[in-house]
């Protein structure tokens, strides 16, 4: 039957932002969690860093989780660090992907971190997503202080007009194939506004967690504000069976994506 991934509806309300969750997770994370640079359908994140990589460069990748992009990193950079507050995610990354020329610390994002020293490229991918615009806001001031002058960001988000759209896909599929299948327009609002209690505010909730998504023009906004450069802008799709239940075969693009941008940060304040 085709249906909405069912989302576990444990009472984790403000979880997301702390780190026994993300502890918790540690031995499941890649069943429970989307890690967005195994799920790239057309290798775009690849793609991106082999374009931002250059002879002797350094990157950090922020909020690094079990690892997942660090042997993209350590194929692409001569110096690759990697940062999380979770200690088991850090220790399943370190135990996974360590080697002499990665460096693992354990910091929380939200608090004003002064790094040891700054990067050529700060990768965050999937970090974005509290949801308190204060600490997505200096979640973000982080991933600006650990980027060198000059220095590029990789920032992936997950896409708010994705959620729709698996939602719009989901009642064409009942449409489509009937009874059984997908889902009603009535069900599809009920589930929504559950899921979404609030478009404005952007929060899905994921196994009872909200979880920030962003329209593009939020992303881009943000980032202006930031006064950053946005150089590329591209979605990363990924496959229908991470939203859908048993999805249909025929199902093709538009995929459901989050978005990436890579933006550029200033060589002096402004
Ligand atoms: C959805 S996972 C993404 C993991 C990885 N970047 C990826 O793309 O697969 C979010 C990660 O951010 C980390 N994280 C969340 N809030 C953080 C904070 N305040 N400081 C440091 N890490 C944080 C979590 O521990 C988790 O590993």
């Amino acid at each position: 039957m085709v249906g909405l991934k069912s989302h576990d509806s444990r009472d984790q309300h403000d979880v997301v932002l702390e780190r026994k969750y993300w502890d918790r997770l540690a031995d499941s994370f890649s069943e429970q969690v989307i890690e967005l640079a195994q799920e790239d359908l057309h290798g775009v994140i690849d793609e991106e860093l082999c374009l931002l990589a250059e002879r002797g460069s350094s990157v950090v990748d922020l909020g690094c989780g079990p690892g997942a992009l660090i042997p993209f990193l350590t194929r692409r950079f001569q110096s690759v660090c990697a940062v999380d507050f979770s200690k088991p995610l850090l220790e399943k990354a370190e135990a996974k992907h360590g080697s002499a020329s990665v460096q693992f610390i354990h910091a929380d994002l939200t608090c004003p971190v002064r790094p040891e020293r700054q990067f050529d490229v700060t990768v965050c991918s999937s970090v974005l997503i509290l949801k308190s615009p204060l600490k997505r806001r200096r979640l973000l001031e982080s991933v600006l202080r650990f980027t060198r002058p000059g220095g590029r960001m990789l920032i992936t988000v997950p896409a708010l007009e994705s959620s729709i759209h698996v939602y719009r896909t989901l009642i064409d599929l009942r449409e489509e194939l009937g009874d059984g299948n997908g889902l009603s327009r009535g069900q599809a609002r009920r589930l929504f506004a559950r899921e979404v209690p609030s478009i404005l505010d952007g929060n899905v909730s994921i196994q009872g967690v909200p979880t920030h998504h962003w329209m593009r023009e939020e992303l881009l906004g943000t980032l202006k504000h930031f006064h950053l450069k946005v150089e590329r802008e591209r979605r990363v799709e990924f496959s229908w069976s991470r939203e859908i239940d048993a999805a249909p075969k025929h199902l093709g693009a538009p995929y459901p994506w989050d978005w990436l941008v890579v933006a550029k940060k200033p060589r002096s304040k402004k």
